[in-house]
Parts: C-alpha cells; structure tokens; sequence
C-alpha cells in the first residue's frame, strides 16, 4: 500500500476553506419518512436515494472535493431480516445503475466498511465500479457499508501491524493514518446528521476528532439542495480553533 501522509487536525493545524473539503453525512430519518406517509420503511430507503443523488450533484457544483455518507453500519445488522434484504438490493440495483452516470461525472466511487458479509453479487459490483471510476479526479463518493468507527481503527493497527511488525512497541497518529479507511482524504470538515437524532453511532470516530458538527430535523429522504445549503451556511459561520483561542485565529486569519 502506498499512502501518501496527511497530517491530522490533533497534530497540525489544517487550512480551512469557506467551502468545507470533505463532508461525511448520517443519512438517517427513512423510516420515519415512510411512516408518516403510511408506506413501509423500505420505501424511505428508495427515495434516500434519490436525495443522494440531489446531494452529490451538489457538492459538485460547489466544489466539495469529497462526499462520505452512511449507508449501512455494522449494527444495522440487528435489523428484521426483509429490511436489510431489501437494503442489500437497493444497494447493488442502485451501483449498477448510477455507476457509469457517476463514471461521466468524473466521480471516484469508493467503498469503506468489512465486505466480508456481502453477497458475492454485491462484492463483484463494487469492485467493478471503484476500477471503473479509479482514475477520475472529480469529487470523490465514499460508501460506508457495513462499516463502524471502532472497526475501522483495529483493522488499521491489525494492518500496520502486519505491515511493520516492529511497530508494536511503540507507534504515533502518523503511523497508523495511512491504514484507516480514509486514510488517503483529508478529514470531514463538516458532518450532517439528518433525521433529528444527535449522535455519532459508530461513524468515522477516529476521523471527526475536528469536525464541525451539524444536525437537522429533516429526514433524509426530504433534504436536498436547499437543506444541503442551509449546512454549509452555517458551517461558514463556525469558528474553527483547533485548540487555539479565538483570539489566534483572528489573528492568522488578518495576517
Ligand atoms: C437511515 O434511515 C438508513 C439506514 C440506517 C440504512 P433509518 O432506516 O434509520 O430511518 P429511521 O431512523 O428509522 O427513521
Ligand atoms: C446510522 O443510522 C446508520 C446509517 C445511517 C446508515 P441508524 O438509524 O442506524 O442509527 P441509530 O442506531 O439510530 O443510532
Ligand atoms: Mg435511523
């Protein structure tokens, strides 16, 4: 693995943008959508991903580098099995349907999370699509599937380790960076959870350390660009100190 080395927001003060880099999203709120109009949850799922799309054409347009969203945890396992049958499907139907749109848009489709439990189908389908979209240099997507913050962070020291055994005696931030998932992007700037709740639930732990955090009441499947706007207005009203005081900030930033 060659890693190109990006130092995180706990050991160098990184450059920050009116328009965040990289945004990670919790798409949360299906179920309830579907709910309320008294259709089964799976069809909140279905127009999820159609605010998806509404979403990735906007960071397009406003120059986001890179877009990671939550598609499946390793606890959405617990739950009843049709919904995540029906999940397992949206998410083959929908890669084989939008990965050569994406491939024209210049997107890099990647995949973060442990494949192991999927369906050979399915694993065949993401490999394709991240070789088919391997060398664009537009935004890249990020799929969460299967995937959990605490995870992410044993599978990188299991695979440093394996790397440069000699590691295990002692090893920093910038050893292991280069093993985690994202460990080739730059961290979140701004995450988004929608669906009302305010919590992490296992997404990118390590990676949020810095991240301005964003919550709405909106459900997934009701955001879109004017929700996608709202975020990034409030983003470009935060301070980010990194530590430092107020007073440091305004002072580099005048400088
Ligand atoms: C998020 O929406 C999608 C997944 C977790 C796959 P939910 O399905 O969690 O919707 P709510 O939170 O029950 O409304
Ligand atoms: C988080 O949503 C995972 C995804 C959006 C894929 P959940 O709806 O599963 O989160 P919790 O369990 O309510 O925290
Ligand atoms: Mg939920």
């Amino acid at each position: 693995m060659i890693a190109r080395f990006l130092p995180g927001s706990t050991t160098t003060i990184p450059d920050v943008a009116a328009v965040p880099r990289h945004i990670a999203i919790i798409m949360d709120g299906n179920g309830r959508w579907a709910k309320k109009r008294f259709m089964p949850r799976v069809m909140g799922h279905k127009q999820g991903v159609e605010s998806l799309r509404k979403v990735v054409k906007a960071c397009r347009d406003f120059g986001v580098d890179y877009l990671t969203v939550f598609a499946f945890s390793s606890e959405n396992w617990r739950r009843p099995k049709d919904e995540v049958t029906f999940l397992m499907a949206l998410f083959l139907k929908a890669l084989e349907r939008e990965v050569c749109k994406m491939h024209e848009n210049n997107i890099r489709l990647k995949i973060i999370g442990d494949r192991s439990r999927f369906a050979e189908e399915l694993k065949q389908s993401m490999i394709d699509a991240e070789a088919l979209t391997a060398s664009n240099s537009g935004l890249t997507l990020t799929i969460a599937a299967n995937y959990g913050g605490r995870w992410d962070v044993i599978n990188a020291v299991q695979s440093m380790l394996k790397a440069h055994p000699q590691l295990a005696q002692n090893f920093t931030e910038a050893d292991l960076q280069p093993y985690l998932s994202l460990g080739d992007a730059p961290e979140p700037d701004l995450f988004i959870r929608t669906g009302g709740e305010q919590r992490v639930s296992n997404f990118m732990l390590w990676q949020l350390a810095y991240t301005e955090l964003y919550f709405t009441d909106t459900l997934w499947p009701a955001f879109g660009r004017k929700e996608f706007e709202k975020a990034l207005d409030s983003y470009k009203n935060r301070e980010r100190r990194f530590g430092q005081t107020g007073e440091q900030v305004q002072r580099n930033q005048n400088a």
